[in-house]
């Protein structure tokens, strides 16, 4: 029985506890589906677009998973010869948000990028989305561009940038020369 002053985990920290990272294969698309359907109510992308997503060469996609599924993934786009990625979606479990999930996702795929020689990573926001603009900023994410009426419906977003993990990308270096 639940009891006042308890200390229970609430549902997201006992599978925070056991996450782990990897990139998504085919087999994650169900869960991708499912994950995009419970957080996005317009264009979210599908199966078949998933699978065309996974299967490029210009794409990168991080996920986050607990022993009972997957909570979380950040895709993005990786341009031939330019060194500023593209996040192009970024989902939670709704069971998850708030409790530190997407941080670690987004700090995790960020080193990944550095890793792979990116310098920077950009994304587009919606402007009136405060709560997803300070979860940028937090993560060091910055004003680039505003980009008036750039969603179907009409609203205006900005583009956000930022400087991808210096050190990472010179112990890299290091190792390779
Ligand atoms: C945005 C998102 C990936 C952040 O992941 P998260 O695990 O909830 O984030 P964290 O717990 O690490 O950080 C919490 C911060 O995220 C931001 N946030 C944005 N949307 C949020 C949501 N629906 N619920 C909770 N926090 C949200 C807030 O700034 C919050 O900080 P606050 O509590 O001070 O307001 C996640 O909330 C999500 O999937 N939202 C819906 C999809 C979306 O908005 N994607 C980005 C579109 S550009």
């Amino acid at each position: 029985m639940f009891m006042e002053g308890d200390k229970r985990p609430r549902w997201g920290e006992a599978r925070l506890e056991e996450a782990r990272f990897r990139e998504a294969e085919r087999r994650d698309i169900p869960a991708l589906v499912a994950l995009e359907s419970a957080t996005f109510e317009f264009h979210c992308i599908d199966r078949r677009h998933f699978l065309r997503l996974l299967e490029s060469q210009s794409v990168y996609c991080l996920v986050l998973e607990s022993n009972e599924g997957l909570l979380g993934y950040a895709l993005v786009f990786l341009r031939r010869g330019k060194s500023r990625a593209r996040l192009y979606s970024i989902a939670i479990d709704p069971r998850l948000r708030g409790q530190g999930a997407g941080t670690l996702l987004l700090r995790k795929l960020m080193l990944e990028l550095a890793h792979f020689g990116q310098r920077r990573l950009s994304l587009e926001v919606r402007t009136a989305d405060e709560a997803a603009r300070r979860f940028y900023d937090r993560l060091g994410f910055r004003p680039l561009d505003s980009l008036p009426g750039y969603y179907d419906d009409g609203a205006d977003a900005m583009r956000l940038v930022t400087e991808l993990p210096e050190r990472v990308r010179a112990s890299e270096q290091a190792v390779a020369s």
